[in-house]
């Protein structure tokens, strides 16, 4: 059962010291804080309880879970990958008789990596393909260090013959997006004739593949670049390609040098940008960039110098500017079209070029202003600035703006508060939009009659004198309500959801916040009577539909009682 398993793990691994690779942390009485990873703060707002196992950020957040949820949430990736990873490190072995979802994990993981070993196989023994690959430009070590294969195009089912004869069933391939099922019942390998880059995820497994089509077998009917299809393993709008041989330079360097595509990738990689990073398949995601976002404050862009490339460009740059990175844009020299053509052209010089990107106010005033100050492209770029997350850097926009056009500050921001800001127009191939990731992180907010109850209830557990909790039992939300004797005895709560609460709690203690319990008190009345308002709204409106006369005079007197009280 993976439930035993992941109780196992818990009690091997220490929460605290497995964080402790991710976060600093700084002691906290028996627990510890610190500032929290899913969203950016200056003071610690994220606490860790070695005791129970859990974290809890009481921040933007405001959400909390164990050593599973934290690495999912942290590395983007699902519960049975947290399971695998966690496993190893604890020492703990996984059985076989794992639930039925876990092995459909487990066998997506074992056919890719037979289909890769198969690929490679098969490149060596096909000089021609192996020459293709070297007139990119790509050495044989960076080839081999990224374990580039090829999907031979004679058989139309060499590798799901391949894998069948190696035991897998062909339902599971099939799951897999290695083999395609025909019309008439047969199957066939989905890349042919194709150099296969297999795709890794951020924790070194295979998960999917793009192939590249050779010249001599493209007659235009598929595209250039074919990927396998979003698995249960493979998730395109997450996933970073190359981010697992890339992250700890990302890291050091502070800096993600971001291309489309997977030869940009290898060739600013062998010429030397260790620290590139692409997107594979699919267009920039706002999940991307969170992922990024944790390893980087700078991001380059060098995408291509097309059309499409530069609608990419800008695309990205506002998604990026949201998530508050230092976005710098790779201006290509003219006639190159992308940055594996630099690499190409200009070998060795690819890292020097990119320190002198440009950062996107320069960008951007270049491409809105090249037509002279019009009233169009002026909003256009007031527009780009009210995305800004720092107001500072919003003024120092301005500012400049109005020094190129000469025209009044005052008048610009005037012009600028009035505009809505856009949202990034999410991209029709992408899988996720940018907001099912932000809907995961941001998650219930607490209501302000609920902070109240938090704090006032923190600031009990920190003095150990429930006293003025008890007194205002009657006016807490109901779940803190329930939480209280189990947070004053100690023990366990009944239900999951609840002991949840409970946990938290007790960890929003240590954060050591000083609040004046007689003021808390006070405003936890107010934000009581407001509820008791609203339900007395609803039923004036629900009375008045029903034209409900001597009802609707009750609750009007009731809803005068309440205000006067409000009011005192
Ligand atoms: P490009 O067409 O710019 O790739 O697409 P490239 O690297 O310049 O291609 P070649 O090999 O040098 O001609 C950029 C990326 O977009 C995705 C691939 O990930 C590719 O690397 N793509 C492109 C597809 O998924 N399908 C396609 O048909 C084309
Ligand atoms: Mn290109």
């Amino acid at each position: 059962m993976a439930s035993d398993a992941a109780a196992q793990i818990k009690e091997k691994l220490d929460i605290a010291t497995f964080l402790k690779g991710y976060l600093e942390l700084t002691p906290a009485g028996k627990n510890f804080k610190a500032r929290c990873p899913f969203h950016s703060e200056r003071t610690a707002s994220f606490m860790v309880s070695p005791d129970r196992g859990t974290w809890h950020c009481f921040g933007a957040c405001n959400t909390g879970g164990d050593i599973f949820t934290f690495l999912m949430r942290y590395e983007n990736i699902e519960f049975f990958e947290a399971l695998k990873i966690l496993a190893e490190k604890a020492g703990v072995v996984l059985e076989h008789a794992n639930s039925p979802e876990e092995r459909q994990f487990g066998v997506l993981y074992d056919i890719n990596l037979a289909a890769k070993i198969f690929f490679v196989e098969e490149l060596t023994k096909a000089a021609p393909i192996k020459e293709y690959i070297r007139t990119r430009g790509l050495k044989e070590a960076t080839a081999a260090e990224f374990e580039l294969g090829y999907a031979p195009q004679a058989k139309a089912d060499a590798l799901t013959l391949f894998l069948i004869k190696k035991g897998y069933k062909v339902q599971d391939i099939e799951r897999s997006g290695l083999t395609i099922r025909s019309d008439r019942g047969g199957y066939f390998d989905r890349f042919r004739g194709r150099v296969m880059f297999p795709i890794l995820n951020h924790f070194g497994k295979t998960v999917g593949f793009t192939g590249r089509i050779l010249p001599e077998f493209d007659n235009g009917a598929t595209g250039k670049y074919v990927n396998s299809p979003e698995t249960a393993i493979f998730k395109k709008s997450k996933l970073i390609y190359g981010f697992f041989k890339t992250k700890n330079a990302v890291r050091e360097k502070n800096t993600a040098f971001l291309v489309e595509g997977q030869m940009d990738f290898l060739l600013a990689y062998q010429d030397g940008v260790k620290n590139v990073v692409a997107t594979s398949g699919t267009a920039l995601t706002a999940e991307h960039l969170t992922v990024l976002r944790k390893h980087a404050e700078k991001v380059i862009l060098s995408f291509d110098a097309d059309e499409a490339g530069e609608s990419a460009t800008e695309r990205a740059i506002d998604l990026a500017i949201g998530f508050d990175f230092d976005v710098r844009i790779f201006l290509l020299p003219k006639d190159i079209k992308d940055p594996a053509e630099f690499v190409e052209k200009h070998p060795g010089r690819l890292m020097a070029a990119a320190e002198q990107a440009v950062s996107a106010r320069t960008f951007y005033f270049a491409k809105y202003l090249k037509e002279g100050p019009e009233k169009k492209s002026i909003r256009a770029l007031l527009g780009k600035a009210k995305r800004l997350p720092s107001s500072v850097e919003r003024s120092d926009w301005v500012h400049a703006l109005a020094r190129e056009t000469d025209l009044r500050e005052q008048d610009l921001f005037a012009e600028m508060d009035a505009l809505a800001v856009q949202q990034v127009a999410p991209v029709a191939e992408q899988s996720a939009s940018p907001s099912a990731s932000t809907e995961q992180i941001g998650e219930k907010r607490a209501t302000r009659w609920e902070l109240i109850a938090e704090n006032l209830i923190s600031a009990a557990l920190a003095t150990k004198n429930f006293d003025l909790v008890r007194e205002s039992e009657a006016m807490l939300p109901p779940r803190y309500r329930e939480a209280v004797p189990y947070l004053e005895m100690n023990t366990n709560a009944p239900t999951p959801e609840l002991q949840t609460l409970v946990n938290a709690m007790a960890l929003k203690s240590g954060l050591g916040l000083a609040y004046s319990t007689t003021d808390l008190v006070r405003e936890l009345k107010r934000e009581h009577l407001k509820g008791q308002q609203e339900g007395i709204l609803t039923a004036i409106r629900r009375a008045e539909r029903l034209g409900d006369e001597i009802a609707l005079r009750k609750l009007m007197q009731e809803f005068d009682v309440l205000s006067r009280e409000l009011h005192t």
